[in-house]
């Protein structure tokens, strides 16, 4: 059993959590983790109207599923969840489905902290995912309970390359930050973590635990990938193959009313046609597109109604190539335990 600060505070066995991924992150894939003895969010996204539909569903498989206590957390997607007009939609949700945690992301908190306090009146632990030591500061001033280091590593969004910090420094930094601000906030690490070497690393930087993004995304359980095209794609690539790009939100964004805005407008994804013809020439892209180029846009819409995956976005973080089989979640969990204590014993016995 390995115990930490995060596993008293959410009543979990061992220090991983499961990332609330917008699509992916569903009741099955929770009701695993929990099994594995992990902790899990399932993704509430946008929280706009047809999200709220979807989590219900997916809260009611995760209740379904799981007979552990009901415990887990629901992830907003924060720059479209906390505008104001949107607010009372969150607070719908978490009067619903009463989580033990709220995690915020993108940005973690409202400006003035409206959400800190919304999730601390219903007595709802708050979760708040940071890329940048500025970030993290500013969520340890609103009193969070959990910062979450997200280096540049993680798949799926992000800060932009330049702006984030990799996952070891950021995740040391903000431990060292926590210990000088606010002593009893817990603190995760997230971004290119798959294995036990990687949560006893994090574990040895001071952190409390670690979060799953890619590793649960290759799982049987995980959501969103119907062809399994993708999955199967995660299980062939290596850390080369993956890139922080802004390639694919500048495509994406053209018509969408809930795009990621700057400086968020970046994701980790696997390298493909579309990457190369555009990475790091994404104004361009984006000046062409505005200008009236259609056949950038309707060339993509096609592979990804397809499931291209020459062309389309696959999220991914670069720990992808440590991943090479398609597993349960709940075997995820506990091979990622088993190789931490393993590890932790071997580093024990270097000291003579
Ligand atoms: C497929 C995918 C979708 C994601 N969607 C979300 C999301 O909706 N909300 C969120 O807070 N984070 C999201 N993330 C980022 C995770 O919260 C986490 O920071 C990241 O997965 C950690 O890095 P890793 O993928 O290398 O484990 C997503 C990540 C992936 C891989």
């Amino acid at each position: 059993m390995m115990r930490t600060r995060f596993t008293k505070l959410v009543g979990c066995r061992v220090p991983i959590m499961l990332a609330p991924m917008a699509d992916v992150s569903g009741g099955s894939l929770a009701a695993a983790v929990l099994r594995g003895g992990g902790f899990a969010f399932i993704a509430a996204g946008h929280a706009r109207d047809e999200d709220r539909t979807k989590l219900d569903a997916e809260v009611d498989i995760f209740r379904a599923e799981d007979n552990s206590g009901d415990s887990f957390g629901v992830g907003f997607i924060g720059h479209s969840s906390m505008k104001s007009d949107n607010m009372k939609r969150v607070e719908a949700i978490l009067d619903r489905h009463k989580p033990l945690a709220a995690q915020f992301f993108a940005p973690a908190f409202a400006a003035t902290g409206t959400n800190v306090k919304l999730c601390k009146d219903k007595n709802i632990l708050v979760f708040a995912q940071v890329g940048s030591v500025e970030e993290a500061r500013e969520a340890l001033a609103y009193g969070v309970d959990c910062v979450i280091a997200q280096g540049r590593e993680a798949g799926g969004h992000g800060l932009r390359s330049e702006l984030g910090t990799g996952t070891l420094p950021l995740a040391a930094r903000v431990v060292e930050l926590t210990r000088e601000l606010n002593p009893a906030t817990i603190v995760l690490a997230a971004g290119g973590i798959t294995d036990g070497r990687g949560l006893a690393a994090a574990l040895s930087l001071g952190c409390d635990g670690i979060v799953l993004g890619t590793r649960l995304w290759a799982t049987k359980e995980a959501l969103g990938d119907s062809t399994g095209k993708k999955r199967d794609a995660l299980l062939r690539a290596e850390g080369d193959d993956v890139v922080r790009t802004r390639t694919f939100d500048a495509i994406q964004n053209v018509d969408n009313p809930h795009f990621w805005p700057a400086p968020y407008d970046s994701v980790g994804a696997l390298k493909n046609k579309t990457t190369e013809s555009f990475h790091g020439k994404e104004e361009e892209l984006i000046a062409k597109i505005t200008g009236g180029d259609v056949a950038v846009l309707s060339s993509y819409r096609e592979a990804s109604k397809n499931c291209d995956i020459t062309r389309t976005c696959v999220l991914a973080g670069e720990g992808v190539g440590g991943i090479k089989q398609l597993d349960g979640a709940e075997d995820v969990i506990k091979m990622v335990e088993e190789e931490a204590i393993a590890q932790i014993r071997r580093m024990n016995g270097m000291i003579t």
